[in-house]
């Protein structure tokens, strides 16, 4: 119901609407139209209600539900479905535990994660309201050994949608987001398969917007950053998910009708932050050194070695060589 009362204000977003006509068009009474304005005043909605006149939607907060959201999605797929959660371990786990059930392109969204996971093990901070801790369940018809391009596609997706705002950050292959030297945004793109055959991918993005500096725990903060942290203002986290979310359907619908990222790769290309530099590749307890020297069509980190032999690189932990001849993660 307190949906169904939302999308009448915004109806008349500039205008008030009387109390009489929501409960005609509702079906409820004037009472409980009340009580269900008073609790959207306690989420954070700014309703103005004049006797005689009735209510005026003033401004809305800046949570992540579906009414907030599907609002400006113009997708077909990706978001039609939304899982909304105020706290939750992880929202790669939840959608693990229910991919089988879940249409392609069901998103899973939390304000805050209890147990939120990184690549390779690691704890992913994700406090409440201050972020976008989400994934996405998909559901494609390709082979197990594409599902790599679809983190590429993930980057590309939030770089793009960033950079919409103004925001220019660079993509540390294969799924680091950095912003200004440090990490704004991981993804972390997980699969269910058999040999042939894909049952679901579900992709993880973590894009820390408005964390104080002083909220990131003591080990990240020199390598971790926010958004608000870089530029000063508290960011919309709203807005960053329907972009992100329009923009990666965009990008995605590439890989199934042409079976190609050609448009993700030249975003990943353009702004990535490898590409020309020293690196050291660590690919299951091995050291490698080389130069990055591109990313292959199908997204692979393209390295040339000392004795000038080259390597497209599925999958590893690079690390770029600083002027000080040092590695910085
Ligand atoms: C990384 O850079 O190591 C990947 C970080 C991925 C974090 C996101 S937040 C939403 C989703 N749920 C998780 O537990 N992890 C991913």
């Amino acid at each position: 119901m307190k949906d169904k009362i939302l999308h009448l204000l915004r109806e008349n977003e500039k205008n008030f609407i009387s109390g009489q006509l929501i409960s005609e068009k509702l079906g409820v009474s004037r009472t409980a139209i009340w009580k269900y304005m008073n609790a959207l005043k306690e989420e954070g909605y700014h309703i103005e209600s004049i006797s005689k006149r009735g209510y005026k939607l003033l401004s809305s907060p800046d949570l992540l539900t579906f009414e907030e959201i599907s609002n400006s999605l113009n997708t077909k797929y990706i978001g039609k479905n939304i899982m909304y959660f105020q706290t939750i371990e992880s929202t790669n786990n939840k959608a693990k535990e229910l991919a089988n059930h879940l249409s392609n392109g069901t998103v899973i969204i939390s304000e805050e994660q209890t147990l939120g996971r990184g690549r390779l093990g690691r704890v992913w901070t994700s406090p409440k309201y201050k972020g976008i801790w989400m994934s996405i369940v998909l559901k494609p018809d390709i082979d197990p050994q594409s599902v790599a391009m679809v983190t590429q596609i993930g980057a590309a997706a939030v770089v793009k949608t960033l950079s919409e705002l103004g925001i220019q950050t660079y993509i540390k292959w294969p799924n680091d987001i950095i912003l200004n030297g440090k990490k704004v945004c991981g993804i972390l793109t997980e699969m269910s398969g058999e040999i042939n055959k894909v049952n679901y991918i579900v992709m993880g993005i973590g894009i820390n917007v408005n964390i104080d500096k002083e909220e990131f725990p003591e080990e990240l903060k020199n390598i971790a950053t926010s958004l608000s942290c870089e530029i000063g203002t508290k960011v919309n986290r709203k807005e960053i998910v329907t972009n992100l979310l329009n923009n990666f359907e965009a990008l995605y619908d590439e890989i199934i009708h042409k079976n190609s990222i050609e448009s993700s790769i030249k975003i990943c290309r353009e702004n990535s932050i490898l590409i020309g530099k020293e690196v050291r590749i660590i690919k299951r307890n091995q050291e490698h050194f080389g130069k990055a020297i591109n990313l292959s069509n199908t997204g692979e980190l393209i390295v040339q070695y000392p004795d000038g032999s080259v390597e497209e690189v599925i999958c590893g932990e690079v690390s770029i060589r600083g002027l000080n001849g040092n590695y910085t993660p």
